[in-house]
């Protein structure tokens, strides 16, 4: 097969990961960067331009797409899918997912459980907001934060207050969360692919901090999902119409509480910690994908 990675960095561990993985099974593998791409919409079969030349047919393509480029890397997938190109990520479900906000509300609609959150707007009360989180302490986030950067805990009001004020003057959109203590600074990132937990780890903050993100130091380890708490991650994933992402919950005195979807997680941290060859679960599915295709267009013919 023909696979393409969309990647800013062929470098990274992950796309180099991805590579590796799909040599060894022997399909051609090409690291393309989305934000060099151009599209050609309208009459006649939608193009993709790359560093000016229109780029090759592909079979699959596996996004990887930064925080920073979201909705140019959208596009792009979605041209993708002008073409008939199998992707691991549909462009509505990677944009549904990287809005926190949205990602939370369809979670609650289909009934999973999410720490309680609110939205909150320059020249509005926060009191009322505040109360419907359950008070103090509360987290305070940014809507576009990553790493960890962006994730405040306000221990009083008049933190919380001057907190979002600052966060407000840059132009930031911000949400206000219940801080679940009992969680006591550990979060659980689960790997799905193709509707099964394919490897999980547990990250715990240093002491003194709440936020475990392996890049503020946080250490990492195998654990395993009681039934509930896997219920909760495919029923996610299935939710946001993703076949790969890493789900982060907490687990809080009433259940797991899912945090977030990412619809292109990193693959260094888990892959380290657990052993798991997550790149080549990834291929293997695609490959399923592209069987499964090409029977039905067989039987279809
Ligand atoms: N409501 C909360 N209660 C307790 N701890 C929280 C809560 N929200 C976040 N945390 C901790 O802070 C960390 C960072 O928060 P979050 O994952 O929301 O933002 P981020 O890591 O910056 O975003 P991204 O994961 O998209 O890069 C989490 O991994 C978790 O350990
Ligand atoms: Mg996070």
């Amino acid at each position: 097969m023909k696979i393409a990675i969309l990647s800013r960095g062929p470098q990274l561990y992950s796309t180099q990961s991805l590579v590796r993985a799909g040599i060894k099974r022997g399909h051609f593998m090409h690291i393309v960067d989305h934000t060099r791409c151009t599209l050609a919409v309208g009459r006649g079969r939608p193009k993709i331009y790359y560093n000016d030349y229109p780029l090759e047919r592909f079979d699959a393509v596996i996004p990887r797409i930064g925080a920073s480029v979201t909705s140019q890397g959208a596009s792009v997938i979605s041209q993708f899918e002008m073409m008939q190109c199998f992707t691991v990520a549909r462009s509505e479900a990677l944009l549904q997912a990287r809005d926190k906000l949205r990602c939370l509300q369809k979670l609650a609609r289909c009934g999973i459980e999410v720490p309680r959150t609110a939205s909150v707007v320059a020249g509005q009360d926060l009191m009322p907001m505040l109360h419907e989180v359950g008070g103090l302490p509360v987290v305070v986030k940014l809507l576009e934060s990553t790493h960890g950067n962006g994730v405040i805990l306000a221990e009083t009001y008049r933190t919380a207050e001057s907190v979002i004020e600052a966060f407000q003057r840059l132009g930031e959109r911000i949400i206000i969360q219940e801080f679940i203590q009992e969680a006591k600074g550990a979060d659980i990132r689960a790997l799905v692919v193709a509707g099964e937990v394919v490897a999980t780890m547990k990250r715990q903050a240093r002491g003194g901090e709440f936020r475990s993100n392996l890049h503020r130091g946080a250490t990492a380890e195998v654990v395993s999902l009681g039934e509930q708490e896997e219920e909760a991650v495919l029923r996610s994933v299935k939710m946001l119409g993703l076949d790969v992402a890493g789900v982060d919950f907490l687990r809080s005195r009433r259940g797991p509480l899912v945090m977030e979807v990412n619809a292109s997680p990193g693959l260094e941290g888990i892959e380290g910690v657990t052993g798991v060859d997550v790149a080549g679960r990834i291929i293997e599915f695609i490959e399923r994908r592209h069987e499964e295709l090409r029977n039905f267009q067989a039987n279809k013919g």
